[in-house]
């Protein structure tokens, strides 16, 4: 195991990785691959790994500019889980380790150069999240020595930066609802993947989860879907039982800042003009038959949407966006964009009247006027937006970036027209679709997306010129929960796919040849995951 998690106790298991670290095999070349027994996933851009590995014990003194404390800190709280407190004489020099973290501008911003020689722990990063990354990269390589009940670390070079700024991963709270304690475990495993993005799905029609002082029946009644009988809640009997939750803006500032100390910026979506049952049946003045409705209880898209004719509408979307926007310090929010059936609309007097007012041609560009005027609100307060891809449709807002999930057609033709992308193509990105043909997968959405699929993603589109390239961000996973219900399922889900849409994202693309190395690792960080508590899908075992 290596020494990540928190929780560390030198348990029994004869670590096949420690065998091969200690062997004949210890003889790396410098061909930049990972060496074996080191679980080190997403594989840096360079390595040079030395002969021989020394035992952590003793003092850490450590030399850090009170900028980069945080990471510090964690560097202190690594060594004090992973080292002998005294040196055992027997094992040997160093009995006392040093530590130097600096940072270096002239590396990329996420960047770091990590050094481990002779007791003494290098580590310059481009940034304080470089020098974050370069201690992830650090602490994957000490490997547990069971046998001695130690932590060694080999000699190392490291050089290493990552492939995309936008390294992802989306999670619907909606239609399944995932507490606080949760999602902090969860950004653990993402920072340990290098991954700097958390997309928050807070708002869909099943369930509002995000508290507006403004708007109290948004949690009160959109956080709830209503159902007569008594738990336990299932599947089978999702339609028919009271089910909900919220987070408070207390707890909302509480995971932003967690993500931050991980250097992972939070991007709050907000669904509109479609997906939103779940605001109107609290505010159903603010839908075009102004009737009342009901949070959904089943799954599906549903016609009754914002109305786009009622300037109230515009008002309340304001006046939310302005309490979010307090809340999520980043430059980024998502406002959805997708699925907005233009049924009512086209039957609305008042959507018809401001089509006319507006000289809009059809329902497309109402819907294009919508997200227009609310980026304007957006932008007007320093903010950027993003949409799923069908904001292309009747004329993309001036700033926009397009997050692409009906294939690639949606970020090649934002790349083309200027505006940034962001890949997140149902196959491979969709992590809630069945990752094993085999009898006993817990039911799932959209066909077959197994792990491989995902590690030979090439996430930049063909038939882009070297500039509209550069507008690709980088790419995410994304997980609908209608069939998760528990945390456990969605780690299910997540890893080991995950992993390696990081390796992809941080490394760069990966050939087919890459494959074995990445499955090699994979199972050893699936272990370090497993006994921090983590579940992750098996099949990937199986594979040669
Ligand atoms: C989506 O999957 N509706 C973005
Ligand atoms: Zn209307």
């Amino acid at each position: 195991m290596a020494c990540r998690f928190t929780s560390l106790k030198f348990v029994g298991h004869a670590l096949l990785a420690w065998a091969i670290l200690c062997g004949p095999a210890s003889l790396w070349s410098q061909n930049n691959a990972v060496p074996p027994g080191l679980p080190v996933i997403p594989a840096p851009a360079s390595w040079n790994v030395g002969n021989g590995s020394a035992v952590l014990q003793g003092t850490l003194n450590l030399k850090a500019p009170a900028a980069l404390e945080r990471e510090a800190q964690l560097l202190r709280s690594w060594w004090s889980r992973c080292s002998l407190p005294a040196p055992r004489t027997a094992l040997q020099q160093p009995e006392e380790w040093s530590a130097q973290l600096s940072v270096d501008v002239s590396l990329p911003a996420e960047g770091y150069k990590l050094r481990v020689q002779s007791g003494k722990i290098m580590l310059e990063g481009g940034s304080d999240a470089g020098v974050f990354y370069g201690l992830q990269t650090l602490f994957l390589c000490a490997v547990e020595d069971t046998a001695a009940a130690v932590y060694r670390l080999p000699k190392l070079e490291v050089e290493d930066r990552p492939a995309f700024a936008y390294r992802g991963m989306h999670l619907d709270v909606s239609r399944h609802f995932f507490g606080v304690e949760f999602l902090k475990k969860h950004l653990d495993a993402l920072a340990r993947a290098k991954m700097n993005t958390f997309h928050w799905h807070l708002t869909d029609d099943q369930g509002w989860r995000i508290e507006i002082k403004k708007y109290p029946l948004l949690t009160q009644v959109g956080g709830w879907r209503s159902g007569s009988q008594q738990g336990p809640y299932s599947l089978q009997y999702f339609d028919t039982l009271r089910y909900g939750g919220f987070y408070t803006q207390e707890e909302i500032r509480e995971v932003v800042a967690y993500a931050a100390e991980r250097h992972i910026r939070v991007i709050p979506e907000l669904e509109m003009p479609g997906h939103a049952l779940a605001a109107l049946a609290a505010y159903p003045e603010l839908s075009c038959r102004q009737k009342p409705l009901e949070v959904a209880r089943g799954w599906g898209v549903f016609d009754d949407v914002f109305c786009a004719g009622n300037d109230s509408t515009f008002a309340f979307l304001e006046n939310v966006l302005a309490e979010v926007f307090a809340l999520f310090p980043g430059e980024y929010v998502h406002i959805g964009g997708d699925e907005c059936p233009k049924t009512r609309w086209n039957e609305c007097a008042r959507c018809t009247a401001r089509m006319r007012a507006e000289g809009l041609k059809d329902a497309h560009e109402l819907q294009s006027y919508f997200i227009q005027r609310m980026e304007r609100f957006a932008n007007n307060r320093g903010k950027k937006i993003i949409g799923w891809d069908e904001i292309l449709e009747g004329g993309l807002a001036p700033n926009a970036t397009v997050m692409s999930w009906r294939g690639e057609e949606g970020g090649k033709a934002a790349a083309k027209s200027g505006h940034n992308a962001i890949m997140t193509p149902g196959k491979p990105c969709y992590f809630d679709h069945y990752q094993a043909k085999v009898d006993g997968e817990p039911h799932a959405i959209g066909g077959y997306n197994p792990v491989e699929a995902v590690y030979l993603y090439s996430v930049v589109p063909d038939g882009l010129s070297p500039e509209e390239q550069k507008r690709i961000l980088g790419s995410q996973g994304n997980v609908w929960t209608e069939y998760m219900l528990t945390p456990d399922h969605v780690e299910y889900m997540m890893h080991p796919r995950m992993e390696a849409l990081a390796e992809v994202l941080w490394t760069g693309p990966r050939k087919p040849e890459h494959l074995p190395d990445f499955q090699r690792r994979m199972r050893l960080y699936a272990r370090d995951l497993e006994r921090s508590g983590y579940r992750v899908a098996p099949h990937f075992l199986n594979s040669k």
